[in-house]
């Protein structure tokens, strides 16, 4: 596929799972969102209490890999940029953070996505403090240095060219701003062969997946630096099954269990941080 096909089939994928109303198994996360707020906040997870904030619109197609919210310590009066804000959950969450004084702004290329979203943020009734636009991330239409962070839930692996994805979230964010990332690497190179195999499976969270440290040299060369990781999390063999054909069997084809297996324990979720120097 090329670069274009490969957008088009995640965008269509994701959009019919919209239309299909959602689908309430997430993609790599336990199902069960821990109780305790300082054990979900160490692993980068949503804890229960704050998911009870959010709407049921949004619940159901929340498809990421962590919690930014629970990490990118959001202060009052600040601005954010949820990159692939898919149905909305992060944008609330982090919108009831930054209270009535600052601004998140959500954007997804999934038009059925951001129609969920504006739906799921009316219910929660923060539409004056949540902007949502259908926009792709590797070319934003958002002007220069407005963020003060720049947050993404399971999104990156997903677009083809990362390089892109951060050289627009360098551009976006003020001097000094950060970014709170969840996402999905590889431990290590994978066989070329099977990382093709999986390219047909592309919206299932191993089609653009990186190894590691490619993916941190990508972030360094866009200019970030204080590069941290909050937590990693091996996925079990069931979350990685889900995960591969996310946002589910009947809208990703699964690749073969031999590829999978290939796989197996080299795929990480990772949650980290990372500052934009300020400008002496
Ligand atoms: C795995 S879902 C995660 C959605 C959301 N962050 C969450 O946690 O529920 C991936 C989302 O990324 C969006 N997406 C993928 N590539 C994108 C791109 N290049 N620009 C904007 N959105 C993109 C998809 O439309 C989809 O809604």
């Amino acid at each position: 596929m090329n670069i274009e096909e490969i957008k088009q089939t995640v965008k269509g994928r994701y959009g019919k799972c919209v239309e299909a109303g959602g689908r309430k198994e997430p993609c790599c996360c336990p199902s069960e969102a821990p109780t305790d707020l300082s054990f979900a906040a160490e692993h980068g997870l949503y804890g229960r209490e704050e998911l009870s904030l959010v709407p049921e619109t949004a619940l159901t197609l929340s498809k990421g890999c962590g919690n930014p919210t629970g990490f990118a310590n959001l202060k009052s009066g600040e601005a954010v940029v949820d990159f692939g804000c898919g149905a909305g959950i992060d944008v609330i969450l982090a919108a009831r953070k930054v209270g009535s004084s600052g601004k998140v702004i959500g954007v997804d290329f999934t038009t059925q996505m951001i129609e969920r979203a504006k739906q799921a943020v009316a219910e929660a009734g923060l539409t004056d403090a949540v902007e949502l636009l259908v926009c792709d991330m590797e070319q934003l239409e958002l002007r220069d240095e407005l963020a003060d962070v720049v947050m993404s839930n399971c999104v990156i692996n997903l677009c083809p060219d990362k390089e892109a994805v951060y050289r627009e979230a360098f551009r976006i964010l003020k001097s000094g701003g950060r970014l709170a990332i969840s996402d999905i690497v590889y431990t290590e190179k994978i066989d070329p062969q099977v990382q093709e195999h999986f390219q047909s499976t592309w919206a299932g969270c191993v089609g653009g997946t990186l190894e590691r440290d490619k993916y941190f040299e990508i972030v360094q060369k866009a200019g970030f630096r204080q590069v941290d990781v909050v937590a990693i999390h091996p996925l079990l063999s069931n979350e990685l099954e889900a995960m591969v054909c996310c946002p589910g069997p009947e809208f990703t084809p699964p690749p073969a269990k031999e590829d999978i297996s290939v796989v197996q324990g080299k795929v990480i979720s990772i949650k980290f941080t990372a500052v934009k120097p300020l400008i002496s």
